[in-house]
């Protein structure tokens, strides 16, 4: 699910494509934004793409059932949001217990919410990152699989930490969903063993 440029989508459908990712295949590309570039890239990788619109639904909930059926329906085993930008409800979560997964571009519990690299850079931290998590009831918070952290020079615009910043997404999250397809993480609370 992405609501935007899709560049981590596309670091997952690079890695299937190059059978990095074992028994898997990217079966739906889901956005809330039509005219979100990562359902032009679906489309180029023949996989099919939907666009809900929020606008035709009155609640958070029924657009995200619309959502949770939709996705059954294509068999999906995995969700990954991917710069998907709205949240996701708890009835959501619960159709997918820890088979939603999320990238967030910061190292949690630092800096949750929008425009991480920039809440970073202006608390001058001098490492920040990224992370993959189970997706839980709240934002930004669910059981960590795994980070990577970025160093921050004194050279360093909100927009260069971006950059450095999204290389290592596009890195650890296929390693993530590559961990999951074979099977070996174990989730027990908030901790994920990599087995
Ligand atoms: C990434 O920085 C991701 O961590 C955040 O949204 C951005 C999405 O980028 N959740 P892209 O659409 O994958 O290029």
């Amino acid at each position: 699910m992405a609501s935007g440029g899709g560049s981590n989508l596309q670091s997952i459908i690079d890695s299937v494509e190059a059978g990095q990712i074992p028994d898997s295949e990217v079966v739906l590309v889901a956005s809330d934004k039509r005219d979100a570039f990562a359902l032009e890239r679906a489309k180029k990788h023949g996989i099919k793409s939907l666009f809900v619109d929020p606008k035709e639904y009155g609640s958070r909930d029924e657009y995200d059932k619309e959502l949770a059926s939709r996705l059954k329906q294509a068999k999906v085993d995995l969700v990954l949001l991917a710069g998907y930008m709205r949240i996701v409800s708890a009835g959501f979560v619960k159709a997918f217990p820890n088979r939603i997964m999320n990238i967030h571009p910061a190292l949690l519990p630092s800096f949750p919410g929008i425009d991480a690299q920039q809440q970073a850079f202006d608390y001058g931290v001098k490492v920040s990152g990224c992370t993959v998590h189970f997706v839980d009831e709240e934002v930004d918070h669910g059981p960590i699989i795994i980070q990577s952290a970025v160093e921050i020079t004194e050279d360093d615009s909100r927009d260069t930490l971006a950059k450095r910043i999204l290389d290592e997404e596009h890195r650890i999250y296929p390693l993530a969903v590559k961990w999951y397809a074979e099977g070996r993480l174990k989730v027990t609370g908030r901790r994920v063993k990599v087995r």
